[in-house]
């Protein structure tokens, strides 16, 4: 139904914009449409949709474009390509490539990443389903180390940057030694956005988003999405979407496409204020770190700006006073909401350990910030009206919440 993009040589930015469209014919809607069917009349042409459980022409819509910005779409089209699928969430997404691993197959994962993929990870392994080892994702020998000693079928999970440490994985150089140990290797690129970092072209075989953040980008849709170049994979994922059927409704894939198209544009924006914020935090006297690539001082810097354009729009602090302290700031602030998630427009922020699956790693006094679109002074106003407020605040002011 959709026209690839006569030029694929067009850059990610274009094509966020051009991809996914109805076939240039005169009078024809310029936008997929919303397809609201559960069936579809037979048809013995391959390829037929059949059922919406299947397939829909939305989420199609949504999967080219997404396959084109992970550089996925090479051989697309042809019956060996790569693609994208969609899902009903990030987590349904994780879960499908996890789902690949055999039964007692080991799972390698950091020790730190977003919390329910950990928490999955932790379920199958009490239920006998998988085993797993948790490595540091910065230390690219104590990984490397890792894949010593595994079986095909094996799994190594990335993400980077990570949630909500900003830890950076080498993701040329681990994906080699997965690839050499015959270990595949997916990578969440929820936080970093294809336009900022293309795993598979690194080396990864899988990608896996969260479209709930970025990509969708208006905290209006839960949704999520698997990108490959491998054939075999995207046929085992695809059938896994099927037969499990975490499938995503058509109006959020519709949602999804129409917050992608503007997605270069928000993460423009979002990650030159995220970059002004770190800098700015650093130099105030409430903040003891500041966890963004962006800073010469991160340990990621020269890692990510080898490896990714832009340094990404989360960035996290670690407040003087503790739990209560971080509690104080994110409840002083008056333009930055106090909520969970990342990606939207808006500015959030969120002290991670309140979760009682937050890795014990993260420190109790740490705030993650999701940096919108909003003016950059405003939000240095508020936020450092906010950390002005607690740093002045007597610590026995702190003490009654912390928890
Ligand atoms: C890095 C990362 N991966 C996956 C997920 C899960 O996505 P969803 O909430 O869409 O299921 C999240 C959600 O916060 C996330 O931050």
């Amino acid at each position: 139904m959709h026209d690839a993009p006569a030029g694929s040589a067009w850059s990610p930015e274009t094509l966020a914009v051009a991809a996914g469209r109805p076939p240039r014919t005169p009078d024809a809607p310029v936008n997929a449409p919303v397809e609201l069917t559960s069936t579809f009349v037979a048809s013995t042409e391959p390829g037929a949709r059949g059922y919406a459980r299947f397939a829909n022409p939305t989420w199609e819509a949504l999967e080219e474009v997404l396959a084109f910005l992970e550089d996925a779409r090479s051989t697309e089209g042809s019956p060996d390509g790569g693609g994208a699928r969609a899902f009903a969430s990030g987590m349904a997404a994780v879960s499908a490539v996890i789902e690949q691993v055999p039964v007692g197959g080991l799972v390698i994962a950091p020790e730190s990443a977003y919390n329910t993929t950990l928490g999955l990870l932790d379920h199958l392994e009490a239920n006998g389903r998988l085993r797993q080892r948790r490595v540091p994702p910065a230390d690219t020998a104590a990984v490397v180390a890792a894949l010593s000693d595994t079986s095909p079928g094996d799994l190594l999970w990335l993400e980077s940057p990570t949630n909500p440490m900003l830890e950076v994985a080498d993701l040329p150089a681990l994906c080699a030694a997965a690839r050499e140990a015959g270990v595949r290797v997916a990578v969440d690129n929820t936080f970093a956005t294809p336009l900022v970092q293309q795993p598979l072209a690194l080396g990864a075989d899988v990608v896996v988003h969260s479209v709930t953040k970025y990509l969708a980008g208006h905290s209006d849709v839960v949704m999520g999405a698997v990108v490959t170049r491998d054939p075999g994979i995207l046929a085992a994922i695809t059938k896994h979407r099927t037969v499990v059927g975490a499938i995503p409704g058509p109006f959020e894939a519709w949602l999804a496409l129409r917050g992608v198209r503007t997605l270069h544009l928000r993460v423009e924006r979002s990650q030159a204020s995220a970059a002004e914020l770190a800098r700015r935090l650093a130099g105030h006297p409430a903040v003891k770190r500041v966890r963004h690539p962006s800073l010469p001082s991160d340990p990621g810097h020269a890692r990510a700006a080898a490896q990714m354009r832009g340094f990404g729009s989360v960035l996290s602090i670690e407040v003087h006073g503790g739990a209560a302290g971080a509690q104080a700031v994110q409840e002083a602030t008056r333009l930055w909401l106090p909520a969970t998630s990342l990606g939207g427009v808006e500015s959030l922020i969120e002290r991670r350990r309140r979760h009682p699956l937050e890795p014990v790693v993260v420190p109790e006094d740490l705030l993650r910030l999701s940096v919108g679109i909003e003016d950059v002074e405003d939000l240095w106003t508020d936020l450092s009206q906010a950390l002005d407020a607690v740093s002045a605040a007597p610590a026995s002011e702190h003490r009654g919440q912390q928890g």
